[in-house]
């Protein structure tokens, strides 16, 4: 059988009724193909001078890693002259990124974590790129973009996906057609289909969370973990396993090929933060894969894609994978009645 490449993918999809537009096609290529430039960075490693910290800090506040900015570069660069882009927000990048008055501008919104799991870098962890589209408000061409444009609430994403540098580099992606799995081929410099329609499998009894901010999470949060610690002498009667990556793109990857659950949640730490991950860069972004792969994906309260965003930087507290676990975490919640804690 022959194999499939993502550029045939996309055109089978171009050709199907629910048509995927010429201009989304080209856009999805192109930032596939700043995955692949990112890849070869990740694995130049320290013989490319691509570990270690920068002095800037980004707009987050979090030290720069030297691979974040070169990362950053290569999708900006990549995405500027297709004349596929309207603009680029980044969560390196305090301010939206307008297409360069010289270029042709399109339709698309683009947003980026373009390294996520930064720390993971100096210890040769994996670490991905995670992306998300918009489509442009129609009144946008004649006029400036601005931030406003870009904050929509997740359901309406034509498009997301991310890069992980792991072992193998692979790309997953859905335009809203399911999401689909290409494994980069390095002789042939292609991506190719490895995986099509991912379901995540139900009843893995696996939790990934950051244990060690047990004492500053809600209750129920602290219920569903205890629940699970508790294994088969607790109410769940059975025992669970616990695996936490410190890079979303790992541990969302893993709960797409195996299943189990995903949590950042609200937390004490920064009682007035609605949580750590950043709702245009990694809550929207990955919600919008698990949802397409059967999942579910909230806030605690509420499904993250409902999320009106009020701002490009914006954070939000994460429980995605399972459908069954999740709706157990939100349910625990909503009979906790701490409705507004979370957001
Ligand atoms: P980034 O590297 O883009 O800042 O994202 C890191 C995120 C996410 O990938 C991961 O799940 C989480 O931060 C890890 O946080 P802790 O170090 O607090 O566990
Ligand atoms: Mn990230
Ligand atoms: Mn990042």
């Amino acid at each position: 059988m022959s194999q499939r490449t993502l550029t045939q993918f996309l055109i089978e999809q171009q050709r199907k009724e629910a048509a995927l537009p010429a201009q989304l096609r080209l856009l999805v290529e192109i930032v596939a193909r700043a995955c692949k430039t990112i890849s070869h960075c990740v694995n130049k490693g320290a013989l490319g001078g691509m570990l270690g910290n920068l002095t800037s800090e980004n707009v987050q506040g979090e030290v720069q890693k030297k691979l974040d900015v070169i990362a950053n570069e290569k999708l900006l660069e990549a995405n500027e002259w297709g004349g596929h882009l309207a603009a680029m927000a980044s969560e390196e990048m305090e301010t939206i990124h307008l297409i360069p008055n010289r270029y042709p501008k399109g339709e698309y919104l683009l947003l980026f974590d373009p390294i996520d799991g930064s720390s993971n870098i100096d210890v040769d962890l994996s670490v991905g790129t995670i992306f998300s589209v918009l489509m442009a408000p129609e009144d946008v061409s004649g006029r400036a973009v601005t931030e406003d444009d870009f904050l929509q609430p997740g359901r309406k994403q034509v498009a997301a996906g991310y890069a992980i540098y792991g072992p193998q580099t692979l790309l997953i992606l859905s335009v809203g057609t399911g999401v689909y799995e290409f494994a980069l081929d390095r002789e042939m410099g292609s991506w190719v289909l490895t995986n099509e329609r991912m379901r995540i499998p139900s009843g893995n009894r696996e939790f990934a969370i950051n244990m060690s901010n047990m004492r500053h999470w809600a209750p129920p949060v602290r219920r569903y973990i205890e629940e699970c610690l508790a294994g088969t002498t607790g109410p769940r009667g059975a025992n669970f396993n616990m695996r936490w990556t410190a890079s979303m793109v790992a541990d969302i990857h893993r709960i797409l090929k195996r299943g189990g659950i995903f949590m950042y949640p609200w937390d004490a730490r920064e009682p007035d933060r609605a949580g750590k991950l950043r709702l245009m860069y990694e809550a929207n972004p990955m919600g919008f894969l698990i949802e397409q792969a059967g999942g579910m994906a909230y806030d605690g309260n509420h499904r993250i894609l409902e999320i009106e965003p009020k701002g490009l930087h914006q954070r939000v507290g994460v429980v995605m994978g399972d459908r069954d676990e999740v709706k157990r975490v939100v349910d625990y919640h909503h009979e906790a009645g701490l409705t507004k804690q979370a957001i």
